[in-house]
């Protein structure tokens, strides 16, 4: 590299680079910014300059004084330019309609390089398709590409809206530790080692749950933090090790009071994007979600599935489900495209029955009634399924509607070219509620929070905490957008009592509760109001109203599905003197 450079000095600009209109032709103005393209046409140059307000061009005439036409020809892409000159009019036949700027130009008369730039990994241009490595490697290249510069624009416009809605509805914004113990939320744990003491460490937050419940017995009513949050869990395109929540507690509320906090919130939020949706948002219980959708966070872009035993008993057995699944304008499907679908559900132990002509002719009478609670007309897809085994795990009947729920999903996703009813413009906002307390864990073999262990039990479940786990329900809600959670909260526990009561279904000893939460016990004993809360996904809501399919599109400096930072090579081996510091030594693994 070789280019002289120029000193910025007492430059300034006069105006950004999407700021120039018609009405400035005539004046003069400087820009700074990015050479997006540069072309020569016979010694008339063109460069396009870029910053992340727009693009504007300049041109360098012929008649230009010849130091400054030098100077021209030797930027090439990405070099970092000052351009100062008079904004013309261009004629009509070279407005550009597509860029704001399009009708004017600057007729360039100084030119300053303020820095060169190697040629870039990839172009700039948008619909480039250039492979996740190398755009995490260069991921600074990256971000100054359109796509990336709108999505990270409106993440910020985002945030800002959060915090003008939730201040305004008198939320305080408080900050909470990230070195601290184990917060349980169903992931591994970060930790971080001590150095002045040895063989102890931190760890960093899975959420900031149990400081939001302290900050309430603290008297803190209306708590709220955007807020980084750390787990060690496998990822996939809706979760990243590191992540932001939009976290907020409250005291003394009922749901509905939390509903109506994140309802405006939503609204504006959308808003911000350019969307507008319609509150209040629906409510299902956890129970309908399953019955009709058979996943906990429906998406109401398709419609529901229909369970349909008492129609047709003929078909099941066990007293499970048997399901009517419907997806509209399909259309006719081969005998392979049958096939596939029918082997899809096998695969999730399902008895699929896939030829609805054979089953009119076999159960007419009921199938009748079953395309009448169905609504299905002649070119929709219609099938049944039902358990083609024995019963399975402590809530069989919900193990048949999750498998009959993803083939739904499935047979939905694969012809959605044909019905299109999978719109990314399309918002379904719903709240499912009344989740079950716990969840069984093969693995562990024991009852599990299906929420966090904090969560209270319905009034009406109390008794059933010690004689019928598994059918508590929580006083827990989730926010669920096309299929997505976007977030998810609960009435805690606020009596030690029953904070003991939950600990010991869960399976723990009284001293392994106070080992771990010994403090948060503690607290509950010092006037603890009722207090209930939630945390939404802001990664999820940005990801969703950019029309992105992946967090990683949303997050300036993401993780690699491996969890690497592929730019700055994290995590790192580190010398063996730092650990010897921290009193680690590594084991073979
Ligand atoms: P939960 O664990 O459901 O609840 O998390 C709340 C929301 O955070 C988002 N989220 C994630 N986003 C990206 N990557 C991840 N790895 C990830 N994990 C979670 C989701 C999810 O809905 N303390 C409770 C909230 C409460 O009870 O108030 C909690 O953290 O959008």
């Amino acid at each position: 590299m070789s280019v002289p450079l120029d000193f910025l000095g007492e430059l300034q600009r006069t105006h950004t680079c999407g700021q120039l209109r018609a009405s400035d032709a005539g004046r003069r103005a400087l820009i700074m910014g990015w050479v997006h393209r540069r072309r020569d046409l016979g010694g008339v140059i063109f460069i396009h300059v870029r910053d992340r307000d727009g693009v504007t061009q300049a041109v360098f005439h012929n008649d230009v004084a010849a130091d400054v036409h030098n100077k021209a020809e030797l930027v090439r892409s990405e070099y970092v330019v000052a351009l100062e000159g008079e904004v013309a009019l261009r004629t009509p036949e070279t407005i550009n309609a597509a860029l704001p700027t399009g009708e004017v130009e600057i007729v360039v008369d100084k030119i300053w390089i303020l820095n060169e730039s190697r040629t870039p990994p990839f172009p700039m241009e948008e619909n480039v398709d250039v492979s996740e490595d190398a755009r995490l490697k260069y991921r600074y290249v990256d971000l100054r590409r359109p796509r990336m510069q709108r999505n990270i624009i409106l993440r910020s416009q985002i945030t800002f809206a959060v915090r003008e809605v939730l201040t305004g509805l008198g939320f305080l914004e408080i900050e909470t530790p990230f070195m601290t113990r184990s917060t349980p939320e169903g992931a591994r744990d970060y930790l971080v080692p001590s150095r002045v003491q040895p063989g102890n460490f931190y760890a960093l937050p899975q959420s900031p749950q149990i400081f939001k419940q302290l900050l309430m017995i603290s008297g803190f009513d209306k708590y709220f933090q955007i807020v980084r949050c750390f787990r060690d869990e496998d990822l996939r395109a809706d979760r990243q090790p590191e992540f932001t929540q939009i976290d907020l507690e409250m005291s003394f509320p009922q749901q509905e009071h939390i509903f109506a906090v994140i309802e405006p919130l939503m609204k504006k939020v959308c808003a911000v994007a350019g969307f507008e949706v319609t509150t209040p948002f629906p409510r299902m219980s956890h129970a309908e979600a399953m019955r009709g959708y058979g996943i906990d966070k429906p998406d109401r872009r398709i419609p529901p599935m229909y369970p349909v035993e008492d129609l047709l008993p003929a078909l099941t057995a066990n007293d499970l489900p048997l399901v009517a699944i419907h997806v509209p304008k399909v259309g006719a499907l081969s005998r392979k495209e049958r096939d596939d679908l029918k082997a899809y559900g096998q695969e999730r132990g399902l008895r699929v029955f896939d030829d609805p002509k054979r089953l009119d002719r076999d159960y007419p009478e009921a199938m009748a009634h079953i395309r009448a609670r169905v609504g299905a007309s002649d070119d929709d897809l219609l099938m049944l399924a039902a358990w083609a085994g024995e019963p399975k795990g402590h809530r069989p009947e919900e193990t048949v509607l999750q498998a009959c729920g993803q083939f739904r999903l499935h047979a939905a996703q694969k012809y959605n070219d044909r019905h299109k009813l999978l719109d990314p413009q399309r918002f379904e906002f719903l709240w499912v509620t009344d989740f079950p307390m716990f969840e069984w864990d093969a693995e562990d073999n024991r009852w599990m929070a299906a929420h966090h262990p904090f969560t209270s039990v319905l009034d009406e479940d109390l008794e059933k905490l010690e004689s019928d786990p598994a059918r508590c329900r929580a006083k827990s809600y989730d926010l669920v957008l096309n299929g997505v959670e976007l977030g998810s909260g609960s009435i805690r526990i606020h009596r030690r009592d029953v904070q003991s009561k939950v600990f010991a279904a869960l399976g723990f000893s009284e001293d392994e509760a106070k080992r771990r939460f010994g403090f948060l016990l503690e607290a509950l004993e010092y006037g603890a109001p009722p207090h209930g809360g939630v945390a939404l996904g802001l990664d999820r809501i940005v990801m969703i109203l950019a029309g992105e399919t992946s967090i990683r599109d949303v997050i300036p400096f993401p993780k690699t599905a491996r969890g690497t930072d592929l730019m700055c090579d994290a995590p790192s081996p580190v010398p063996e003197r730092n650990l010897r510091e921290l009193g680690i030594a590594l084991r073979k693994p």
